[in-house]
């Protein structure tokens, strides 16, 4: 699974305004942890102009570096000044590393399953009369695979797939689809692999019409069955009134 990396932000914002002109100077810094064991975690301390950054300290570079003549002039400044460049990795041991656990607490080690639906849905014109979706539904964090099986087998040809979609509320969902040709016999399955699950989760296609159509075909079936005992009721009522036994 791909390595997930989580930042926390702290903004400093100063707006100057001059009539209807203004200035908006920004200061973000930035926590990215990407492993537990704090591993490659880095402090990034970045200054902004009017929406265009032109300073940053990078923990990893270990020192600032200037994309403007102004922040080139600031990074060789402040780079030669040691007390200015520890105190910014002071910031990744006081800030970053501390804060951590709370971090990873409150919401990098939680987990949530995807609900998993597959359903048949019209294929794109093409080469397949038939195509299946697999929609996996709320599950955090973003990273996951789904895959199809073809008899235990995977397939990997006339599959398409969405990103994973944040649906803006921290969870995600993603769809896959699989255009095929289908066999008398054969299973087809949806497998979802995700970090909330032990294992992975497989789900078979079942064939058979779907509940909906079930249903609609069992009441159109009372309906005739009904109409049909009425139709003889009335048979019946009409012959013996007209037989004079009634
Ligand atoms: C910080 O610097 C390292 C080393 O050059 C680089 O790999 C990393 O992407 C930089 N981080 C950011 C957020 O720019």
């Amino acid at each position: 699974m791909s390595m997930s990396v989580f930042c926390v932000y702290l903004t400093l914002v100063l707006f100057i305004f001059s009539g209807t002109d203004g200035y908006f100077e920004q200061r973000v810094v930035e926590c990215l942890y990407s492993s537990k064991d704090l591993q490659g975690i880095e402090l990034i301390d970045s200054y902004v102009f009017n929406q265009a950054e032109y300073i940053r300290f990078n923990s990893t570079v270990g020192k600032y570096v200037g994309y403007t003549e102004h922040g080139v002039y600031n990074a060789e400044a402040w780079n030669s000044d040691a007390g200015i460049l520890a105190q910014e990795l002071g910031e990744l041991e006081r800030f970053c590393k501390h804060n951590a656990d709370l971090h990873y607490s409150a919401i990098l080690d939680k987990t949530v399953a995807p609900h998993v639906r597959l359903s048949s849905v019209a294929p794109p014109t093409g080469r397949h009369p038939a195509m299946l979706m697999c929609s996996a539904y709320d599950f955090y964090p973003k990273p996951i695979r789904v895959t199809w099986l073809r008899d235990g087998g995977e397939v990997k040809s006339d599959v398409t797939s969405t990103e994973e979609l944040a649906n803006g509320d921290w969870y995600y969902q993603i769809h896959s689809h699989l255009e095929y040709t289908p066999r008398s016999g054969e299973k087809i399955s949806c497998m979802v692999e995700h970090i909330s699950l032990t294992e992975p989760m497989v789900y078979d296609w079942d064939p058979s019409l779907p509940e909906a159509e079930r249903n609609k075909i069992a009441i159109g079936a009372s309906g005739l069955v009904l109409g049909a005992i009425l139709a003889l009721a009335g048979l019946i009522y009409y012959k013996k009134k007209s037989s004079g036994v009634l």
